[in-house]
């Protein structure tokens, strides 16, 4: 095998969308058994039916690990890439079809900032602080994680992760100074303060024990008094996609009929998981709404290709809908289409890897820390989704 990074070639621009398909089709079952093409919940249909699994970034990284195939191509984007790298064993080789696919949440913490911002936070704090990095972020804020007692969570098991973070620290219910002071271990929440904020408020931590730091302000904006307050620290990260709901469209919605459920993932603002009826990862919205009766309404806080399957999935059976009236698409997941997908698939077909994602040996054996902290307290790993 040859590796390299090339950029896709013209041909692939002019193919027809049939071409695409069949050729698609014709390269994966060349590969076999060797090949693995995992996709998440967020991809485009004309990428969705080529995955040979499908899931949340968390039942992901689960699949990835337990595979036995020679490659994985994953159709998602880098964070959950290099996840798979870190997780399966070395000699699997994790493909990315286009390495611009990246996350702007993950991109909102870079390991310089976390430093700093450990430091800082150390030398104003008399408390444990246990650093806990949501899933999207880089393997350099993981391996951080790792090495600084703390850990990785996904979206289906922050609250888990959390809880033992703060363990032996009780949310009183009180407000302010008194319940945070009382404290003798806090969290710096990477990088979705989002996520954060609605996990810790779910467990009874009230908002009073929260406080933004945001890494761009000298002391992330924080008085020495707020630093020791807090018991959840809260990256001033967010996700560009789930910012666009608001509390208003929940009210819009219910106003213009009562029988819709409001379903949303915790990366939304904590107004609008106030407002909704449920909050939890991709894979808990597709369970709920898959196990819901017949005749059942929807309206979906999350990324417009799985609302758009789920559409058409139960169309004329259960309505289906996007909370918002815009579209809410991640721009970078969309980045994997049909032709990046069989670009790489002819690659290795002919004996060549690009897009390959690979972590160096340093940074994985620290997040592989923080990403087995993880699976350890959820048990045996089995992938248990519960709402924020
Ligand atoms: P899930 O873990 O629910 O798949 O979410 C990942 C993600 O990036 C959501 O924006
Ligand atoms: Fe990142 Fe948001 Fe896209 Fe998820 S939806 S991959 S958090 S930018």
């Amino acid at each position: 095998m040859m590796f390299y990074q090339p950029s896709l070639s013209r041909g692939y621009d002019s193919l027809a969308p049939g071409e695409l398909r069949e050729r698609i089709r014709a390269r994966k079952s060349l590969l076999g058994k060797r090949l693995l093409i995992l996709g998440h919940h967020y991809q485009q249909e004309e990428v969705i039916e080529f995955a040979d699994l499908t899931g949340d970034s968390f039942k992901l990284s689960q699949l990835a690990a337990d595979t036995d195939a020679e490659f994985v191509v994953f159709c998602g984007v880098h964070f959950m890439a290099e996840s798979a790298d870190i997780l399966t064993d070395e000699h699997v080789v994790v493909i990315l079809p286009d390495l611009t696919a990246g996350c702007s949440m993950a991109d909102m913490a870079n390991i310089d900032q976390v430093e700093d911002a450990w430091d800082d936070l150390s030398r104003r704090n008399d408390a444990t602080l246990v650093p806990i990095t949501y899933v999207n972020s880089s393997a350099a804020v993981k391996a951080f994680c790792g090495r600084h007692d703390g850990a990785c969570c996904t979206s289906s098991n922050a609250r888990t992760v959390l809880e033992w973070a703060l363990a032996g620290e009780q949310p009183s219910g009180q407000t302010g100074r008194r319940t945070a002071r009382l404290a003798r271990r806090k969290v710096l929440f990477l990088p979705d303060q989002h996520l954060g904020r609605n996990t810790a408020y779910g467990m009874g931590w009230p908002l009073e024990s929260m406080a933004v730091y945001d890494p761009v302000e000298p002391g992330g904006g924080l008085s020495n008094e707020a630093v020791q307050d807090a018991t959840m620290l809260l990256w001033k990260g967010h996700c560009s996609v789930h910012q666009l709901f608001t509390a208003a469209q929940v009210d819009e919605i219910r106003a213009a009929d009562p029988e819709y459920k409001v379903i949303v993932h915790p990366e939304c603002d904590w107004s609008v998981v106030q407002k909704a009826d449920m909050a939890g990862s991709t894979e808990y919205i597709l369970k709920t709404i898959d196990a819901a009766e017949d005749g059942t309404k929807w309206a979906v806080g999350t990324e417009v290709h799985l609302v758009q399957r789920l559409a058409e999935r139960y169309a004329g059976v259960k309505t289906v809908r996007l909370l918002a009236g815009i579209q809410c698409l991640c721009t970078t997941m969309y980045r994997i289409d049909p032709k990046h997908l069989l670009w790489v698939l002819d690659e290795l077909a002919e004996g060549r890897v690009v897009n390959q994602i690979t972590v160096d040996s340093e940074t994985r054996a620290g997040a592989r820390i923080a990403l087995d902290r993880m699976l350890e307290l959820i048990g045996d790993g089995a992938a248990k989704t519960s709402p924020a």
